[in-house]
């Protein structure tokens, strides 16, 4: 008989994306005549289509494949070159000095930012905000590894920052933040960059939605921080950048400094140990993906993904004007697509998400879902059309009276 992972028995019997999911089927499978007017604003997938450049390099490198000279077999387990190259020009031209020797492509931020757990033994102190993007927490614990939380509230605008009594190695943060759309400073990333330089910690850095930061100032990559380099890794992804959900495409960023003392007293590089693990096990992201994503990052692809990004924007905004008028609290919508907010009327998330869906059939995800933090928070996402958000908020409105 096989020795099972027994701590998937701490982990929650399913995904939090895919428990609404099941919810909601259960409740068009009770009301069939609503099924048709369900709205959902839950799981961040993107209703834009792809961008113009994006559909032409993936329709002429379909056609490339089709002839024997251009076809492709196996690629890098890293990534074709011009692709990497592409990501760094894209970082040059925000500023940031990135080299494309450090940039592994991938098929997902959430892929990468739970298999790299496998890089870290299991008794390191790792540090997690709460409320977070569940993935960091669920990879930790089927790993047999705890989490020590740090309190994302309103009183910190759920931005939190390093306590300076717990000396972390590991450091997770998401910025802008999902769930909660708050985004730290460069001042602030510059304390928690100074922080784990002190205590020789790594920050895990998810940059998924770093194109959506519109305010000028705010840093939309860790490496805008002097020292982060030696550091940080980064992760960045075209899922809603470029509407990649389904198409799939990231990257991640470990820079060569990154380098630590195994208990031998060995040398071990970080960037040599993901590439070990990506070429073990990884067969790379799919050719015509990554010519499509080489497309997405020239300037004329962003400006592309910029002009639906807006779309988005003006989605937040209808969002956020709704709470604003019956005087509810959130964070987001302004620099990133979700908005977060305080359950009407006292309610638990769960709860919100029942009286949400049974009353005028808009789904979002419940705040209980991202750490304890969320119980009586509700995130929303500005992933839909105009017309469902707008008709959304409408019965949403309605629904508070
Ligand atoms: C979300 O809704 O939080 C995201 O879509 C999940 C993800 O990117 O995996």
């Amino acid at each position: 008989m096989p020795k099972l992972n027994e701590n998937y028995l701490h982990v929650k019997d399913s995904y939090l994306f895919a428990e609404i999911a099941r919810r909601v089927k259960a409740y068009e499978e009770s009301y069939p005549e609503k099924a048709s007017r369900i709205i959902r604003l839950g799981i961040g997938d993107v209703t834009r289509p792809l961008t113009p450049r994006a559909v032409k390099a993936l329709q002429e490198a379909a056609a490339s494949q089709a002839v024997a000279e251009t076809f492709k077999g196996y690629g890098p387990e890293q990534g074709y070159g011009f692709v990497r190259e592409a990501i760094a020009a894209y970082y040059g031209r925000n500023g940031v000095q990135v080299d494309a020797g450090d940039i592994f492509i991938s098929d997902g931020a959430k892929s990468d930012t739970g298999n790299i757990t496998e890089l870290f033994a299991r008794d390191n102190v790792i540090l997690v905000p709460d409320p977070v993007y569940p993935v960091y927490v669920d990879t930790n614990t089927m790993d047999g590894k705890e989490v020590v939380y740090m309190d994302g509230r309103e009183e910190n605008h759920f931005l939190p920052m390093p306590d300076e009594s717990v000396k972390a190695d590991i450091i997770y943060l998401c910025s802008p933040n999902n769930p909660t759309g708050a985004c730290y400073s460069r001042e602030q990333l510059k304390i928690w960059v100074d922080y784990a330089l002190r205590n020789q910690a790594v920050i895990l850095f998810d940059a998924a939605y770093e194109a959506f930061v519109t305010e000028p100032g705010l840093p939309r990559s860790i490496y805008e921080v002097e020292g982060a380099r030696k550091c940080a890794v980064e992760f960045g992804s075209l899922s809603k950048t470029a509407g990649f959900t389904g198409t799939r495409f990231s990257y991640t960023v470990v820079p060569g400094e990154l380098t630590f003392c195994a208990s031998s007293g060995e040398e071990m590089s970080l960037r040599a140990m993901w590439n070990r693990r990506q070429s073990t096990k990884f067969n790379g992201t799919p050719y015509i993906v990554q010519c499509a994503a080489a497309a997405v990052f020239t300037e004329e692809g962003m400006e592309e993904c910029q002009e639906n990004l807006s779309y988005y924007r003006e989605n937040a905004r209808l969002i956020t004007e709704a709470l604003a008028r019956k005087g509810i609290p959130f964070t987001g919508g302004v620099n990133s697509p979700y908005i977060w907010f305080q359950c009407p009327g006292g309610m638990q998330s769960w709860e919100f998400f029942d009286y949400l869906l049974e009353n005028a059939q808009v789904v979002g995800t419940p705040g209980a879902g991202f750490g304890k933090n969320g119980r009586n928070y509700f995130r929303l996402t500005a992933f839909g059309t105009h017309e469902k958000t707008a008709e959304a908020m409408r019965r949403f409105e309605e629904l508070l009276g």
